[in-house]
């Protein structure tokens, strides 16, 4: 059994894969964490991120690389967001994903493009939404050094530029259940993926 969990910045869509993984008993692929590995590791090599050659040769890390705990900065997701929108780093990236969805039982996966390029054929997919002032509320309260209106402007460009990019733009799967988080506590909003899956599953 596959579970796709998509949806931008601070939606939710995280604690509700983490939430989904352990009810159902499948394992989770942060898929958001590896184009943060790439965007890091692009760095520090001394390269530009918005060179696709240069964000390629950051993709073939081991995935002990994800347990970096600066990969959960904002800064790496602003970096992630630029190698995302590079073709090549996202080709490079599939087949580690596809292979992680494949393995026997099954798995949930998050991120942007689960439900519509990595596994179109998941058994249920979520998109996970919230109003941006609302999501940039919460991303405050993970990091009182920065300012509401910073971050807001920094949730906005990062929704534009995963919109927008040609390959695998962030979008809603035309089969997926839509869950607006705005308005629900943390709680809620588990209890109601859950239901809305096990609702899908049983279709
Ligand atoms: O946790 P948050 O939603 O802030 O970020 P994330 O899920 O770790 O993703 C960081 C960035 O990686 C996103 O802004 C996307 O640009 C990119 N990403 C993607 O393109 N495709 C995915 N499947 C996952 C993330």
């Amino acid at each position: 059994m596959i579970i796709a969990v998509d949806g931008p910045a601070a939606s939710g869509k995280g604690t509700i894969a983490r939430a989904i993984a352990a009810h159902f008993g499948l394992p989770l692929l942060d898929t958001g964490l590896l184009y943060r590995a790439v965007g890091m590791a692009t760095v520090r090599a001394g390269g530009d991120p918005d060179v696709e050659d240069d964000a390629l040769k950051a993709c073939q890390f081991d995935n002990a690389a994800l347990a970096d705990p600066a990969l959960r900065s904002e800064a790496a997701g602003g970096l992630a967001s630029r190698v995302s929108v590079h073709p090549k780093v996202r080709a490079a990236l599939l087949k580690r994903q596809r292979d992680f969805a494949g393995q026997p039982g099954g798995a949930v996966l998050d991120g942007r493009d689960i439900g519509t390029v990595i596994v179109p054929s998941a058994d249920a997919k979520l998109y996970v939404t919230a109003s941006a002032e609302v999501r940039a509320r919460r991303r405050q309260l993970e990091d009182y050094d920065r300012d509401y209106p910073a971050i807001l402007a920094e949730i906005l460009a990062r929704d534009e530029r995963d919109a927008s990019r040609a390959d695998a733009p962030m979008r809603r799967a035309d089969d997926a259940d839509l869950l607006d988080t705005s308005d629900l506590s943390v709680d809620d909003a588990v209890q109601r993926a859950i239901a809305i899956v096990e609702a899908r599953l049983r279709r």
